[in-house]
């Protein structure tokens, strides 16, 4: 059988962790799931317990870290030749610990805040194309989708606020088109593209349900469904765009 080698940034915990879970239940996927403390992360632990380690490599990656990056990459590329799928889920909305909470006006910015929003949601997922892209330029249909925010959408904003998630999302989504231009013409069969998952049930978006109607809340399960469904209706002509969960457009 021909594997699929699958690469999920993030994968410890909320959407990256449903995807990870999704995508073992085909066999001929081979995953790798990174997440900062991949040995504090029981749930992965037992989904390598249960599928062996040949299905689900776990490798420590942090994504403000460069080094980190590298050497992730590094270790991937002694075990495996090639990627066909990287899923880029870093995301950074409040941070307790930090005292960072989306800001409501101006006089709330806060260089570090931003600083730290930007090195993850923007940064970090520019940094994983740089490193990982090399292992997608095979000539088989590949796909780098980096799991981006509708709120980063500089056209849709209508009600402002959350100053540094909505700018950092909307620098990521520059570096993908931007990636996307560049890597088209090493390979025309890679994808590089921006996917909004809607609204998920996730410690990211926890503080803020209420607001939400029930029936717009996602599961992660659910959310991870539909990412992949859009993942695999991809065409090459789609690199550098954004999309939601349900395959709709969005213009940046
Ligand atoms: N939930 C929603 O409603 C919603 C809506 C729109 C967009 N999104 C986007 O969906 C993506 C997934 O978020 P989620 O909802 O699953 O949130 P989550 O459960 O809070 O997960 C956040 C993810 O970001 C990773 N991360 C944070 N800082 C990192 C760092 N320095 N290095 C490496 N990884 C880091 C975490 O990895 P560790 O386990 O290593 O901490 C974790 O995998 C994010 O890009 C988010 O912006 C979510």
């Amino acid at each position: 059988m021909s594997h699929k080698h699958i690469l999920i940034q993030g994968g410890a915990r909320g959407l990256g962790l449903a995807l990870v879970n999704r995508l073992l239940a085909d066999e001929g996927n081979v995953i790798t799931a990174t997440a900062r403390d991949p040995a504090a992360s029981q749930r992965l632990i037992e989904l390598q317990d249960t599928y062996g380690e040949s299905r689900l490599a776990l490798q420590k990656l942090d994504i403000t870290d460069e080094s980190s990056i590298a050497s992730a990459r590094e270790s991937l590329g002694a075990r495996q030749e090639r990627l066909d799928l990287m899923i880029i889920c870093a995301g950074l909305l409040h941070d307790e610990a930090r005292g960072m909470w989306p800001e409501k006006k101006l006089a709330d910015l806060d260089p570090s805040h931003l600083a730290m929003s930007f090195a993850v949601n923007a940064t970090g997922p520019a940094l994983m194309i740089k490193h990982f892209h090399d292992l997608m330029t095979h000539g088989k249909p590949t796909v780098i989708a980096i799991i981006s925010a509708r709120i980063g959408s500089i056209s849709d904003n209508r009600y402002g606020g959350w100053y540094g998630y909505r700018a950092s999302k909307a620098a990521q989504n520059q570096f993908t088109r931007t990636a996307a231009i560049e890597l088209s013409r090493q390979a025309k069969q890679l994808i590089c593209v921006g996917l909004h998952p809607g609204t998920v049930d996730t410690s990211l978006s926890e503080p803020f349900q209420k607001r939400v109607p029930e029936d717009q809340l996602q599961s992660p399960d659910q959310a991870a469904g539909h990412i992949l469904g859009v993942i695999a209706k991809l065409r090459p002509e789609d690199s550098g765009l954004l999309f939601d969960w349900a395959g709709k457009r969005i213009e940046p």
